[in-house]
């Protein structure tokens, strides 16, 4: 990490070389509205524009979810990247050279990474050694080349129990929750053994999780195809897919992320040059996985198994697609193979065409729910054309409504009017509304009026001034601590605003949270000094009462008449003083 920092200056200058506005829309689309532009926030559940991206100020701030922050923080989050790889991203747009590594600088604070990358490098040797001829022999016969052994990282888990060996020096809390081991009698024992090992990587690229495949033949009892780690507090299966990382880039590229089912599959697209390529490794894709594919491209393509239960995966998939406003596009194989299979049998040209003719989401679930059904029978009939309405309605494609209502008109006969009648969701509204901000919930005008004057104080060096000079203290702890670090950030800087604060707090996340909190406020930008003074006096009385009140307690619990008097002197001076500067204010 050393020799990877980069200065705070050269850090804003790179900021101020390009447009937040033209970073996020080369993303979402926003479209402007008065000062403010507005976009589906892609950090959450959502088909309403919730996001809105300030020019002036150069943050997003999402309304509904509370995402916010610098261009920065929308690409870490957005690209899951650190830090460092956003501000490169930057550089790189604006043309600017930076002499900085652009590899993953996530610190891994957490000793089960390194436990899980001493896996992985155990594993790799192993299948480079004698013991390993045969999973080798495995893997060629599979037609798997070394090409792709060393891409995805493949190793071998023996029998040995030499990764307990290796860990020995880990304790045994990290043991137990590394997945990495069964224990028995208080021993531990390698949880893999005797598998080709695939490392699974999370968005980062550490590696945090292993699938583990049989490659030998069994006589009596055959083990389980694959054997994958369990979930750990650094490995969630529902949140991360497969080869993330290396599709990205082609996914962006030409726009289209193609998901599919196994390892096979991924790795045999990888060898025909079909690179933009996740999978799910077999399990019901999650909403967090269908909002990855959804910031992946804008074209989703599923390719799962020719199976039935191939088909369920894609029924299931969709829908979660569809629930995030993404109308996926699905490519079915014939007799039941799967990708791997099929580019095997028929080539990867034939692959490629298919691939580029994909059946659109109606028509597969057409055939999907057509099936076991007689549509010669009335009640399965009846019971297909509601299915089908049903799922019509959840689409937001006015086009592809029509033709899907057309299409089930010749097949049914029935009338189109009387098809069209029963959508319930008739006419999608093409214009979503923009979700203006609700009024936060009820807070008193004390802690408003810290909340409204630091909305001021972040883009405004006069309301600063006039903060310090009125009052400089804030009776709510957290409001006090951004206060402070605005002041402070003004004083070193001589300057302020939002976006370039935000830089300088860098991981100060408890800080940045209450920034959050007051950007979305969304106030009118405009002020006056009389507004701000205002807000200066509803704090300032809140002080006196406070201190006021914490006086008199303590008086009261005075026993000693002359300090009880020396209390009440305080009293009245905090009182009196009050009132100078309200005439001064006036
Ligand atoms: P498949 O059974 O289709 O395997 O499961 P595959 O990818 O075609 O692999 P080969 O060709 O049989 O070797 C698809 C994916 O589901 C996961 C794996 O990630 C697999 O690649 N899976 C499958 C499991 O996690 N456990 C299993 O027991 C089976
Ligand atoms: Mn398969």
């Amino acid at each position: 990490m050393n020799g990877q920092r980069l200065d705070t200056e050269t850090i804003n200058h790179i900021k101020n070389s390009v447009d937040i506005v033209d970073i996020i829309s080369s993303y979402i689309p926003l479209t402007s509205r008065g000062r403010n532009l507005f976009g589906v926030c892609p950090f959450h559940d959502d088909t309403n524009p919730s996001m809105s991206v300030s020019r002036e100020k150069q943050i997003f701030t999402c309304f509904s979810c509370g995402a916010t922050g610098t261009v920065f923080k929308f690409l870490q989050d957005y690209e899951n990247i650190s830090f460092i790889e956003a501000v490169k991203m930057c550089a790189d747009k604006a043309g600017i050279s930076i002499n900085i590594k652009s590899s993953n600088t996530k610190t891994k604070d957490n000793e089960l990474y390194n436990m899980y990358d001493i896996a992985a490098t155990l594993y790799q040797n192993n299948l480079n050694t004698d013991a390993g001829l045969e999973a080798k022999k495995y893997l060629y016969d599979r037609k798997l080349d070394d090409k792709i052994i060393k891409k995805f990282k493949l190793g071998l888990s023996l029998n040995d129990n030499k990764l307990e060996k290796l860990l020995n020096k880990y304790d045994n809390s990290l043991k137990d929750r590394s997945g990495l081991f069964n224990k028995s009698n208080f021993k531990y024992y390698d949880t893999f053994s005797d598998r080709i090992i695939f490392p699974i990587e999370d968005l980062n690229g550490n590696i945090v999780a292993f699938s583990g495949r049989i490659y030998k033949e069994y006589k009596d009892e055959k083990p389980s195809k694959y054997k994958n780690s369990k979930e750990t507090e650094i490995f969630k299966k529902g949140n991360i897919l497969y080869n993330y990382r290396n599709a990205k880039e082609d996914a962006r590229k030409q726009n289209k992320i193609i998901i599919m089912e196994g390892f096979l599959d991924l790795f045999r697209a990888y060898q025909i040059g079909v690179k933009n390529v996740v999978i799910s490794m077999g399990t019901a894709v999650t909403k967090e996985q269908a909002l990855l594919l959804k910031k992946m491209a804008k074209d989703v393509i599923l390719c799962f198994d020719g199976d039935q239960a191939g088909a369920h995966a894609t029924y299931s998939c969709a829908n979660e697609l569809i629930k995030l406003g993404i109308t996926p596009k699905v490519v079915r194989l014939p007799d039941n193979l799967d990708p791997d299979e099929f580019i095997l049998k028929n080539g990867g040209e034939e692959f490629k065409r298919i691939l580029d003719n994909p059946i659109n989401i109606m028509e597969f679930k057409l055939e999907y729910l057509k099936n076991n059904k007689n549509l010669d029978n009335s009640t399965d009939m009846s019971e297909y054309v509601n299915d089908i309405l049903k799922e019509l309605d959840k689409i937001n494609d006015d086009i592809l409504r029509e033709i899907t209502i057309n299409k089930i008109s010749k097949q049914t006969g029935l009338d189109t009017d009387l098809l069209k009648s029963k959508l319930s969701n008739k006419k999608e509204e093409v214009k979503k509304e923009i979700v203006i901000p609700k009024t936060p919930k009820k807070t008193n005008m004390y802690v408003k009026a810290e909340q409204y004057l630091l909305y001021y104080m972040l883009n405004n060096a006069e309301v600063i001034k006039l903060y310090q000079k009125h009052i400089g203290y804030m009776p709510t702890d957290k409001y006090r601590a951004l206060a402070f670090e605005i002041y402070y950030f003004y004083k070193t800087n001589k300057y302020i605003n939002v976006s370039d604060l935000m830089i300088s707090l860098n991981d100060d996340n408890e800080k940045l949270n209450t920034i959050n909190e007051i950007n979305l406020l969304n106030l009118n930008d405009n002020y006056t000094t009389e507004q701000i003074l205002d807000y200066i006096k509803t704090i300032k009385n809140y002080n006196i009462k406070v201190e006021s009140k914490r006086l008199r307690e303590l008086m009261k619990l005075e026993i000693d008449p002359l300090k009880k008097a020396e209390y009440a002197q305080k009293i009245l001076e905090i009182q009196k003083n009050n009132e100078e500067v309200d005439k001064y204010d006036e």
